[in-house]
């Protein structure tokens, strides 16, 4: 693709269709227009990219009910499928799903602000997701293909899809993180429908045959609309079996809530976030800057795994302070596409107003704005603002900012921080910076016990995807990682027979006849 190509927009794109019950339906209704925020001409203004369905209860409970047909209580011929055959159906998925790279890629770079090296590796990436978790699939499928004995039983052990899946996934990773739900939820069994964010919709367009030509019907159900109007609904009726969602525990408890079967309800859930760097005297500066830079700043800090806030030793922060807020300025702001580009538009209108009275209560508070360029805004940015000295009662501390903005805090004690951090509603990641054992291995110890992933002189980060993804306290539900994620979407089921001559002759006998795809001992090449 040429820069040309990507840097304009020819042709709106009306995604005019949604997928139920293998079928793109037409929608007739109500239709919500898409803009980006990127401008395209030299006045400012938000381009328009397209529209989608704006869609009611009704349509939204009717495509639930494919989605529940297809599961049948377990009786769908997608969960009683054999193993292999639902890995055939996510092969030809993706095989698919790879021609439409320049197209998503674009989209990507149009609806949410990503630069396109960054829209490139998330597609990328989440095509290799798909790859790794057949890979793992494959593995696990194998380590099934056996009997235990024990107790006088022979237990055949393998893990059985869970039910109907509501999907919803988050808008700074609309691709990665939904399929990172979507694809072993599938895989397993389970059957879905499956609800865009609020922006990062159309680039999904291009996939819609793709699902549709590679699932049975009603094994993906892809519904547009709000989430109060289509998704709570689906809630309500208690067909959902489990709550995969990506987004804010606000969400995620008002939809809980929805549900009259609470303890039926499983909940895959990934969280906000606000991972600390802590910045010990011992610290390479460079690296902790360059490390600190990119947690703070990639993707203008609206990834869950952002250092949103950056703890600092006395002793050195003078001299972090100046050569942090001077490599902020020298970062640069322009279109996703421009070479060199690390700072893009904001995808949410609001977001530079929100970011800025987060700048104003710090200020009021007595933090100053370290950086010349902090807090300038466009209609699209605010210039990421680096705040000290930040204290508790600041809005900045407190918030999960999800944009440009970087809180600074000095420490002396480090029981201290442990404990301020212990206090946190967040439990996801961290960020350590130092080079003395004596001073890392005692936090070390404790901080792996107040957040999952402990980042050693390196900013906090979901991938590689193989890695286990998960928080405490407000920060996760459950863990995900191409391994983990299959487990999660499952549950452990087995065929136990007592020991005896009759038994194992009608054991042998299936496992003989091919019969059951339960009671199978084939092994996946
Ligand atoms: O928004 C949270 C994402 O999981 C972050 O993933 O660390 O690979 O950017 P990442």
């Amino acid at each position: 693709m040429t820069n040309s190509n990507i840097s304009s927009i020819d042709s709106l794109l009306h995604q005019t269709t949604y997928l139920d019950n293998g079928q793109l339906v037409e929608w007739k209704g109500q239709m919500d227009d898409v803009y980006s925020t990127i401008s395209s001409t030299e006045t400012y203004q938000p381009t328009h990219l397209g529209t989608v369905p704006h869609m009611d209860e009704p349509t939204a409970l009717k495509v639930l009910d494919s989605a529940v047909r297809a599961y049948d209580q377990g009786q769908g011929s997608w969960p009683t499928m054999k193993v292999k055959d639902r890995i055939e159906c996510m092969s030809s998925f993706v095989e698919i799903m790879k021609t439409k790279r320049s197209e998503v890629v674009k989209l990507l770079m149009w609806e949410i602000g990503k630069t396109l090296a960054d829209s490139e590796k998330e597609f990328d990436r989440t095509v290799e997701y798909i790859y790794d978790t057949i890979e793992d699939y494959k593995q696990l499928d194998r380590d099934c293909s056996k009997f235990e004995k024990v107790g006088g039983i022979n237990a055949h052990i393998r893990r059985g899809p869970l039910g109907v899946v509501l999907c919803l996934g988050p808008y700074n990773y609309p691709l990665n993180e939904t399929f990172a739900l979507l694809i072993p939820a599938l895989i397993m069994g389970n059957t879905a429908v499956f609800k865009p964010a609020k922006h990062g919709v159309l680039l999904l367009s291009p996939l819609l045959e793709a699902f549709q030509q590679s699932f049975p019907d009603g094994v993906i159900n892809v519904i547009y609309g709000r989430g109060r109007e289509v998704a709570a609904p689906i809630m309500k009726t208690g067909k959902i079996d489990v709550l995969a969602l990506i987004g804010n525990s606000k969400s995620a408890i008002a939809l809980q809530d929805q549900h009259p079967y609470k303890n039926r309800l499983r909940l895959i859930l990934g969280l906000e976030a606000k991972n600390p760097a802590i910045v010990l005297p011992s610290a390479d500066l460079d690296l902790a800057i360059e490390e600190c830079i990119n947690g703070t700043l990639s993707y203008n800090g609206q990834r869950c795994t952002a250092l949103k806030i950056v703890y600092v030793h006395e002793d050195i922060k003078e001299e972090f302070n100046k050569r942090f807020s001077k490599r902020v300025d020298e970062l640069k702001f322009g279109q996703p596409w421009e070479d060199g580009v690390k700072l893009t538009p904001l995808p949410e209108p609001g977001k530079p107003a929100y970011i800025q009275e987060l700048i104003d209560d710090a200020k009021e508070k007595g933090a100053k704005i370290l950086n010349e360029k902090g807090g300038k805004t466009t209609e699209n940015y605010i210039y990421p603002a680096v705040l000290y000295p930040v204290t508790e009662s600041m809005r900045v501390y407190q918030e999960e900012q999800f944009g440009p903005v970087i809180p600074v805090k000095s420490f002396n004690d480090i029981q201290d921080l442990l404990n301020e951090i212990s206090k946190s509603n967040y439990g996801q990641q961290v960020s350590l910076f130092g080079d003395n054992v004596e001073a890392l291995a005692p936090l070390i110890d404790v901080l792996a016990n107040l957040v999952c992933r402990v980042n050693l002189n390196s900013s906090c980060q979901r991938g590689p995807d193989v890695l286990p993804f998960t928080g405490r306290k407000d920060s996760a539900v459950g863990t995900l990682s191409v391994h983990d994620a299959l487990r999660s979407f499952s549950i452990r089921t087995f065929v136990a027979s007592k020991d005896n001559p009759k038994n194992n002759n009608i054991i042998r006998d299936l496992l003989k006849s091919n019969k059951s795809n339960f009671v199978n001992t084939d092994y996946l090449l």
